[in-house]
């Protein structure tokens, strides 16, 4: 059977002046999710987006919203996303000590539940909350800014998620969020990600649609480079 590869457009780097001709402009494009990083100039240096601009967003388009909390007070403001209308909230396992309740209470607001990590944390941090949990996202730079380099012992640590959710029998969606581009998302792809999240690689592009198009047909077994991961679903 044939993956179903997800593309996710960032909006950090969308023009915000223009946001809502930017999210129609991805979503005629091909995009399958929007993805929305909200940053709380805590656990990240760098402050976005709160509930009334992801309200927003909710009037003006189809697409899932897959909202990515870089927040140190999760908890607090779970109620708030959901009722804006996100589809998915995904959290930081750095940022949530009990994040088997916040997990819960995602959940028991009928919103998808993701469970993220940065670079230098390990996978096993996740291995007891994955029967829970919706969409796991490994985060391929450190989070706060768009426009980052993929940092590459991610695509191991992408390999080795892949591996871990299919052993426990698990239907989450892997997702990959930071320096994707077109060049290294044949990589990414056979390294088992299901979703492509991408920024600066779509809005800094001038035909959003090619490049979606681009980024997906990347998981073609034709298209994959030589990564020492083959293509295995
Ligand atoms: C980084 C964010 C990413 C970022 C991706 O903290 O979580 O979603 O916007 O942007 P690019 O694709 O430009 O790395
Ligand atoms: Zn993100």
């Amino acid at each position: 059977m044939a993956r179903h590869i997800r593309i996710a457009p960032s909006i950090l780097s969308a023009d915000f002046a223009r946001l809502a001709d930017e999210v129609a402009a991805v979503e005629k494009a091909g995009a399958d999710f929007l993805h929305i990083d909200v940053m709380d100039g805590h656990f990240v240096p760098n402050l976005t987006i709160g509930p009334p601009i992801v309200a927003a967003l909710r009037k003006v388009t189809k697409l899932p919203l897959d909202v990515h909390l870089m927040i140190t007070n999760a908890d607090t403001y779970i109620g708030e996303f959901a009722e804006a209308g996100a589809d998915y909230l995904t959290v930081h396992v750095e940022a949530c000590p009990h994040l088997h309740r916040t997990v819960q209470s995602i959940k028991e607001h009928n919103v998808k539940a993701g469970v993220t990590l940065n670079p230098a944390t390990s996978l096993s941090t996740i291995e007891e909350i994955l029967p829970d949990v919706d969409l796991v996202l490994i985060m391929s730079v450190n989070p706060g800014f768009g426009g980052q380099t993929f940092i590459p012992s991610c695509l191991r640590k992408t390999f080795s998620a892949r591996a871990m959710i299919d052993r426990a029998g698990s239907r989450a969606l892997l997702e990959v969020d930071g320096g994707v581009k077109i060049e290294n998302a044949p990589q990414v792809l056979a390294a088992g990600a299901d979703v492509l999240v991408a920024g600066s690689a779509i809005f800094s592009s001038r035909d959003y649609a090619g490049t979606i198009a681009a980024l997906r047909s990347a998981g073609q077994p034709s298209s994959t480079t030589s990564s020492g991961a083959s293509a295995h679903r």
